[in-house]
Formats: structure tokens, sequence, C-alpha cells
């Protein structure tokens, strides 16, 4: 405990709270009624110093998709203290809390800097990869699409279009955070202050031959001349595609604009079928971070929500140090959609922390490579290498929005 109590939020603390979060992160605040809207105080706690708010955390109520299946998931977002209250255990308090009453089986959040959240069991589960695509070298310079295939579509006509398209991509790729209709609205909003000196947003969409949208792109870009002629960039924000050939014709649209030499994206999965499709990889010139970080709070229904590659019958000994009640040891049988998980007094298998159980819980990353550092050990022989397989997913975890 600190000297600075934390209280739930009440909706008043709106403009406080997002202006305390502002300048932790050292961003103009801006509030507004939409902000407004998504708010949700019963999900937000706040440390005081007197009448003034000096620490916060909030939680988003989202779904996430996990190895088969979309869930709930608590999204953690706005933490922040305020810098002359730092170091004083104000986070770790906020935070502790915070896990201990969510009521969802898994928390994720995107962490402004890796080392803050491994102390409460969060573990690195999804990492995301930057393109900086040297359009010179990438590949081909000039494409041909059918009239009518590759089109501009409003925002108005965007919020009805989009989201089924969204959906799709929730239940084909782990890591994927849903959008309710309020973050359609913010997700598209376009506000001039916030456009970084770049054009406008625009959203292309493509129509397979009956015309039907069956993907979109959200990009902008920005003019540019350099020494030897243009020079422009080309900043793709989000492409979504239900079909190859989608996927394929706005790509090939945003890697052939005229006059751009550097196409920026932020978000491509590890897995991109991207680098597929263009003809120089190293063009792309990839830089990977971690993306999603998970906590497992609540470990039985946690394992028993999600899916796994082939059938298991282990026993897990997980620890955790801050929120003991979810220690202990788990048996975990799976096969198909059968899943149980449950409390056992059985020898354990494999031992492991809730950080190492929320690392691989999206099917990212393998429970064999924590293996190597001590992290996860196996104490009946062949049940790593089980273990692993089943808790894999033949597509990789990418969260395409930070939140
Ligand atoms: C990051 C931040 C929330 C930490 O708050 P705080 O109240 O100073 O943190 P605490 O005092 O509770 O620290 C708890 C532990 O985390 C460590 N820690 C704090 N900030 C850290 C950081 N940025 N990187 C690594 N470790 C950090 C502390 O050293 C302490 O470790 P210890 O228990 O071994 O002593 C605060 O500095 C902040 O608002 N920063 C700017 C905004 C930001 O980055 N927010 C996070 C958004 S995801």
């Amino acid at each position: 405990m600190t000297e600075f109590p934390v209280r739930p939020a009440v909706a008043e603390d709106y403009e406080e709270m997002g202006a305390l979060f502002a300048g932790a992160m050292l961003f103009e605040s801006s509030v507004d009624d939409l902000g407004r809207r998504l708010f949700e105080p019963e999900r937000a706690l706040a440390a005081t110093d007197g009448a003034e708010l000096v620490g916060t955390t909030r939680a988003l109520t989202r779904d996430l998709s996990v190895p088969g299946a979309v869930v709930p998931a608590a999204h953690v977002t706005g933490v922040g203290v305020r810098a002359t209250h730092r170091r004083r255990g104000l986070m770790a308090e906020l935070i502790t809390r915070q896990l201990r009453e969510v009521p969802e089986a898994i928390a994720v959040l995107w962490a402004s800097e890796s080392g803050i959240y491994g102390r409460f069991g969060y573990g690195a589960a999804a990492f995301g990869t930057s393109y900086e695509v040297d359009l010179h070298r990438v590949g081909p310079s000039s494409v041909r699409t059918r009239p009518g295939e590759i089109s501009v579509l409003s925002a108005a006509d965007a919020l009805k279009e989009l989201p089924s398209l969204h959906r799709n991509l929730q239940e084909r790729r782990p890591g994927v955070s849903g959008r309710s209709d309020l973050l359609w609205e913010q997700r598209l909003t376009d506000k001039p202050d916030d456009r970084g000196g770049m054009t406008a947003r625009e959203i292309l969409v493509h129509r397979d031959e009956t015309g039907t949208i069956d993907g979109y792109a959200l990009w902008r870009g920005k003019m540019g001349w350099g020494p030897t002629g243009p020079a422009s960039e080309v900043q793709v924000e989000e492409l979504v595609a239900v079909e190859p050939a989608a996927y394929r014709a706005l790509w090939q649209h945003l890697l052939t604009l005229d006059l751009a030499a550097t196409l920026r994206f932020g978000f491509a999965a590890t897995d991109e079928p991207l680098q597929q499709l263009v003809t120089t990889p190293t063009a792309l010139n990839r830089r990977v971070t971690e993306s999603l970080w998970l906590r497992v709070t609540d470990v039985a229904r946690a394992l028993e929500q999600r899916r796994y590659a082939v059938a298991v019958d282990l026993v897990f000994e997980v620890t955790d140090e801050v929120i003991p009640a979810n220690a202990g040891r788990f048996r975990l049988a799976a096969d198909g959609p059968a899943v149980r998980c449950e409390r056992t007094e059985d020898t354990a298998d494999l031992s492991l922390s809730v950080t190492e159980l929320g690392a691989a819980y999206l099917g990212g990353r393998r429970l064999a490579e924590f293996a190597a550092t001590g992290r996860v050990i196996e104490h009946t022989p062949g049940t790593l290498t089980l273990a692993t397989a089943a808790f894999g997913w033949p597509i990789a975890p990418a969260s395409i929005e930070i939140f």
C-alpha cells in the first residue's frame, strides 16, 4: 500500500484522467464526446493525492480472438502516474488491484516500454512487424486491375461495410480485438490535428466480380521530393482482406502508387502474407517488436476458453505471485472442441509461471523456448513437446491496433 489512496473512478474523472495519462505519455490531451462515451468509469482506478489524481489505469470491455475462439478480454489502457509521484509504487498498486478485480479470464495491453509489465505476470504473447518498404526495390512498378475492382469508400459507408470483414479476420487470426459501433466510429474519425502532416485518410475497398466488398485498406500519404526526384510516403494503417485476390490487389495498388518512394506499415503480422508477394522481401525492411502482452487472471477458465492444435491431457503446475488464488496444479484435457481444465492433486508434468502461460496463450510463442532458461520445467519426458504442439497455432497472433 502506498500513502496515496486508490479508488474506483467516476464519470466526472474522465477529463482529469485523460489529462494525467496524456501528460505522462507526453502528448497533448484532447477530450471529446466519443472518448467520454467510451470511458468506463467503473472499470477505471484512480490513485489520489488529496483532491488531485496522480495515477490511473483503465480497462475497456472488448473481446479478443484467441486460438479457435473469440473471448472476453479486459483491454487495459491509460496506465499513467504523474511524474512528480513516480517510483513510489503507485503503478504497482493500481495494476495489482486491477488484475485481482477483472472479471475476464485474461487481460491484454500494449506496453509503452518492454520492461514494465512482466513483473505483474503479463507475457509478450504477440509480436508485430513494422515495414519501411523501399518501393524502388520491392517489385513490380505498375499493375492493372478490373474497372471498379478497387474504389474509395466514404467513412459513412465504411461504418456499414467494414465491421463484417474485420470480424472475419478475428475468426481467423488470434490477437485481434473486437470493435463495437462506437469503436468503429473512433477508428474512422480523422481529425486534421491528428494527421501529422499527412493527407486525410482514404478508405480503399476491393470488390469481387459480383461487386461484393471483400477487403479494405486505410491509408494516407505525404508528398516529398528528394535530390533525385519524387520521394513521397505512403502510410498504411490497416489492411484486411477476406479473399486472397483482395489481399493481393489492395497491396499491389498501394505498393505501386505514383511518386511514392517509401511505404510504412506498422501492424504487419510476423507471418504477414505480403512477404510472399514481393520479389525482394529484404526491401520490406522489417523490424519486429512486442505488440500484445497477455495476462491470465483465471487459469482454469482461460485454458478452457481456447482450442488446442493437437489433443492433450497434461497437468501443469502454475505459480502466480500477484494473484495467489490463481496458482496451483491444473489438468488440461483437450481434444478438438472438447476442452476441460480443472484443479487437480495429481503430480505435475510441467511447471511454469503465469507469465509463460500468458506468452504462449495466443499460439505465437513456443512453450519449449522457455525451457532453455528454466522458465518452463518438464517433469515427465515428452510432455514439453506435446504441450508446445498443443499450444501452437497455424496462424500467428497479431494485434492490428494500439488501444
Ligand atoms: C510507467 C509508469 C506508469 C510507472 O509508474 P510508477 O508509479 O513510477 O511505478 P512503480 O513505482 O509502481 O514501479 C513498480 C516497479 O516497476 C518498475 N518500473 C516503473 N516504470 C518502469 C519502466 N518504465 N520500465 C521498467 N520498469 C519500470 C519500478 O522500478 C518498480 O520496480 P521495483 O518493484 O523492482 O522497484 C510511470 O512512470 C508513467 O506514467 N510513465 C509514463 C507513461 C507510461 O509509459 N505508461 C505506461 C503505458 S503502457
